[in-house]
């Protein structure tokens, strides 16, 4: 246990200097928090109160455009640019995003990488041609958190190029001879030895009916480049651990690569003590709980930070080592934690809840409320395995009656279609397709 709050600090002081470099208006939860209760603009509170109030078993009679709104894992905004879109983050006094700090988790993945390499430096050239070579899954190239993590890798392995002011994070496609424009050839330095470091591929894994972070094709990518590479694979790297465990499974265990995923659900993490190099946890089970919680305090009209950064009369808090607040964005973002041999027994249950914040609301205070939520694709794997079963733990402890909507990953319409009537809602959470559609939601609420 101690272990994992030396990491958890480790993490905050480093998404602390990253936030200090160039994230300006990032602030850790206490100071925030002080702020924004002073702060005028804030959203009255009780305008989730007259919702509640108005709420009965058949939903709130409020506007529906008035209703809470959660929007999480996949932040609205332009899927080129990576823009911020304001207008669905401020869509009513009660509209929140939660997620996590992309740049801090992909720093720490890049670093784990980096780490791991120097300390199996004698074993890990399997050819001994004095260069690394990895190859990179991408999950979604218009996903921010799947371009974070592919230049987090880039960076800590030296093989990142720029490209409008940002490492450039399109996929490389394959880069045998290491003359692919879109990377560059990195070096690392162990004992007062050189070696050169090479993305010798990566690729985007979206399957022929358009669904993104697809683990089969993963699969499939990392049998075409062993055919190709063979030997010159010395390390395996993927956005997610859903593509991780499918290349893992087809390939790399059996090869003894080590390979290296993001989201620590549950089998990744186990796969630990079998060969996989580690993964990150972007502290699902503190996202579930915002992501529930920030409506249950909208729906009861009290201040957004109970249960939060101020201890509930069930005695619910979070301490500011696991999560930021930045009120500008409306978002709530938690902190990720390297899993790896070192510590990966304190992990193994990727859907079990985080224990400061697990009593149970009283039902006389929190009447059941009912909530519309859907989960972008009903089959990927860090949605499926560890985000939705947080959730479902955490809706009976918050008294939220919560229908989980699974939608294809490939159109919109296939989820905005299950939300024909609103108003049998007390309050909504949204996990959109592509981050650029909000208003395909938000205009259903409008109307
Ligand atoms: C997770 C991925 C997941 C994606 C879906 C990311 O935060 O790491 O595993 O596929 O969210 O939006």
């Amino acid at each position: 246990m101690k272990k994992k709050f030396v990491s958890v600090t480790l993490a905050l002081a480093l998404g602390l200097s990253l936030a200090a470099c160039g994230n300006s208006g990032s602030s850790n939860a206490p100071a925030d928090n002080t702020d924004k209760k002073e702060d005028t603009n804030e959203p009255a509170a009780d305008d989730g109160a007259d919702a509640a109030e108005d709420a009965g078993s058949e939903g709130s009679s409020a506007a529906n455009k008035d209703k809470p709104l959660v929007w999480f894992n996949r932040q609205p905004s332009n899927s080129s640019t990576g823009e911020l879109d304001t207008a669905a983050l401020n869509f009513n006094a009660n509209t929140y995003y939660v997620g996590f700090d992309a740049n801090q988790g992909a720093e720490l993945q890049g670093t784990m990488v980096k780490e791991y390499i120097e300390a199996h430096i004698d074993e890990i050239d399997r050819n001994g041609d004095g260069t690394i070579g990895y190859v990179l899954a991408i999950g979604d190239i218009g996903h921010n958190d799947s371009i974070a993590r592919t230049r987090g890798v880039r960076k800590a392995l030296g093989t990142g190029v720029d490209k409008d002011g940002s490492i450039n994070s399109d996929p490389a496609g394959t880069n045998t001879d290491g003359t692919a424009s879109m990377v560059q050839d990195g070096e690392i330095e162990v004992g007062g030895k050189k070696y050169v470091v090479r993305e010798l591929a990566s690729q985007e894994m979206k399957n022929s009916a358009g669904a993104t972070w697809d683990a089969a094709t993963a699969g499939n990518a990392i049998g075409t480049w062993s055919s190709s590479f063979g030997e010159q694979i010395d390390v395996v790297v993927s956005n997610n651990d859903g593509m991780g465990m499918s290349m893992f499974n087809a390939w790399s265990k059996e090869n003894e690569v080590p390979t290296f995923g993001y989201d620590a659900n549950s089998d990744a993490v186990a796969a630990i003590a079998e060969g996989y190099g580690g993964t990150i946890s972007q502290h699902a089970d503190v996202q579930a709980y915002l992501t529930l919680r920030v409506l249950r305090n909208a729906l009861d009209g009290v201040d957004i930070d109970t249960g939060i950064g101020t201890a509930d009369e069930a005695g619910n808090v979070l301490t500011d080592d696991v999560y930021v607040y930045r009120e500008e964005e409306r978002s709530y973002y938690a902190l990720n934690v390297a899993v790896t041999s070192d510590n990966y027994q304190d992990f193994t249950d990727s859907t079990k809840i985080y224990e400061p914040v697990s009593a149970q609301l009283d039902e006389v205070s929190h009447a059941v409320k009912k909530v519309w939520l859907n989960i972008y694709n009903a089959s990927d794997n860090f949605l499926s395995s560890t985000y939705q079963p947080l959730l479902q733990n955490y809706d009976d402890i918050l008294n939220l009656e919560v229908e989980y909507i699974g939608g294809d990953g490939q159109t919109e319409s296939n989820v905005t279609n299950r939300l024909g009537n609103p108003s049998q809602y007390d309050a909504f959470a949204i996990n959109m397709v592509k981050t650029d559609n909000a208003a395909s939601y938000t205009s259903l609420l409008s109307q």
